[in-house]
């Protein structure tokens, strides 16, 4: 199956939008913010880790020519981000949208966690996007800003629910219903909101903590997905750049799914049936067919 690594927009169409990506320091977040840079918009990229946002900002400034800011932050704490906006604006003057990627994950059997494990990943996720979108929605709705936008990371398992995942899943299920809510309660002040739920694209930041050692190749994310094959970061970064971007200006409060068909291949009774070879259906179809038939008079 083809990979897809072209951008969809060329020119300028996030120019002077000034975006704030949290985790934007590696991974997916890394990666639309290169996206981002070279549409014309300035960003902020924020996360604990300062050495490593201002070696990204560094690499993303020479690749881009773009304006790029780092904003040290850990999104658990309500006072570290207004601290955040506050220097967004100082620097750029105002913000247009806000990128929620921020997350922590690890496999584990539940019954292992810590409750405080348990909450380490709630607070990143939940509470974390939480703080965000209320720090940046009361900021927006108090300057009478005309327009804004919030584009949630999910997972897809946000809505399916996943084991060994637990707390990420009830986490991102949160961070679903807040899309869904804000969306419509907010939309009167002109801010639009929608999520991202993307299948596997391979990070270090996922793949360490998902598919550690010989995990990886136990479990093949390609053999998952029905397109056989795992996500380009440049297709998720095309998408959210068409969230944020006006040209979907009447998009809000959806989640839009971009993962290749796997969970749906997992959801769906009968997919299993994909591993029987074409030539067995005849026999199947003939056996089918003769218990359809009506029985001789
Ligand atoms: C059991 C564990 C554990 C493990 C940590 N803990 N790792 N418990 N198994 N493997 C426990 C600790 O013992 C502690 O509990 C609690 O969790 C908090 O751990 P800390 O290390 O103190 O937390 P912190 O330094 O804040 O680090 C957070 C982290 C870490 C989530 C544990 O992995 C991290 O920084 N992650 C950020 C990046 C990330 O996770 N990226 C992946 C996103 S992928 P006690 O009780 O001992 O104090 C993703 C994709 C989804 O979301 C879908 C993919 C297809
Ligand atoms: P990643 O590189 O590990 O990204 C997670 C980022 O979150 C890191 O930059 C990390 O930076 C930051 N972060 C963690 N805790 C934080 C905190 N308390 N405060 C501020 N920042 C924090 O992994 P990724 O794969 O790119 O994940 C990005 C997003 O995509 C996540 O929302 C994830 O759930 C979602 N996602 C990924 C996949 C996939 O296949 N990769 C699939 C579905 C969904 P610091 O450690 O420096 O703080």
């Amino acid at each position: 199956m083809t990979e897809f690594k072209e951008p969809m927009f060329r020119n300028n169409e996030l120019k002077d939008r000034v975006i704030v990506v949290t985790g934007g320091g590696s991974g997916l977040g890394k990666s639309m913010t290169r996206y981002f840079m070279q549409l014309g918009a300035n960003v902020v990229i924020t996360s604990r880790n300062t050495e490593k946002l201002e070696k990204t900002a560094g690499e993303l400034k020479t690749e881009t020519g773009g304006n790029i800011l780092i904003a040290g932050c850990d999104v658990r704490n309500y006072s570290e981000v207004e601290a955040m906006l506050e220097k967004t604006i100082s620097e750029f003057g105002k913000v247009d949208a806000l990128l929620n990627n921020a997350a922590g994950n690890f496999i584990s059997p539940s019954e292992r966690l810590s409750a405080n494990a348990f909450d380490t990943i709630i607070d990143i996720v939940l509470k974390g996007s939480k703080n965000c979108t209320l720090a940046f929605g009361k900021h927006w709705i108090n300057k009478k800003q005309d327009k804004a936008v919030v584009l949630n990371i999910i997972t897809t398992y946000a809505w399916t629910g996943s084991g060994y995942v637990v707390p990420s899943a009830m986490a991102k299920a949160g961070v679903l219903a807040m899309t869904r809510s804000l969306a419509v309660e907010w939309a009167k002040y002109g801010i639009r909101m929608n999520a991202v739920a993307p299948g596997p694209f391979p990070t270090k930041g996922a793949w360490d903590r998902l598919l550690p050692g010989n995990l990886k190749d136990k479990f093949d994310f390609t053999k998952k997905v029905p397109l056989r094959r795992v996500g380009e970061h440049q297709e998720l970064a095309n998408l959210a750049a068409f969230l944020i971007s006006d040209f979907s200006s009447y998009i809000n409060g959806e989640v839009i799914t971009i993962d290749g068909g796997e969970w749906l291949q997992g959801a769906g009774q009968f997919n299993m049936l994909q591993q029987l070879p074409e030539e067995m259906w005849d026999m199947l179809e003939m056996m089918i067919r003769k218990k359809n038939s009506k029985p001789e008079k």
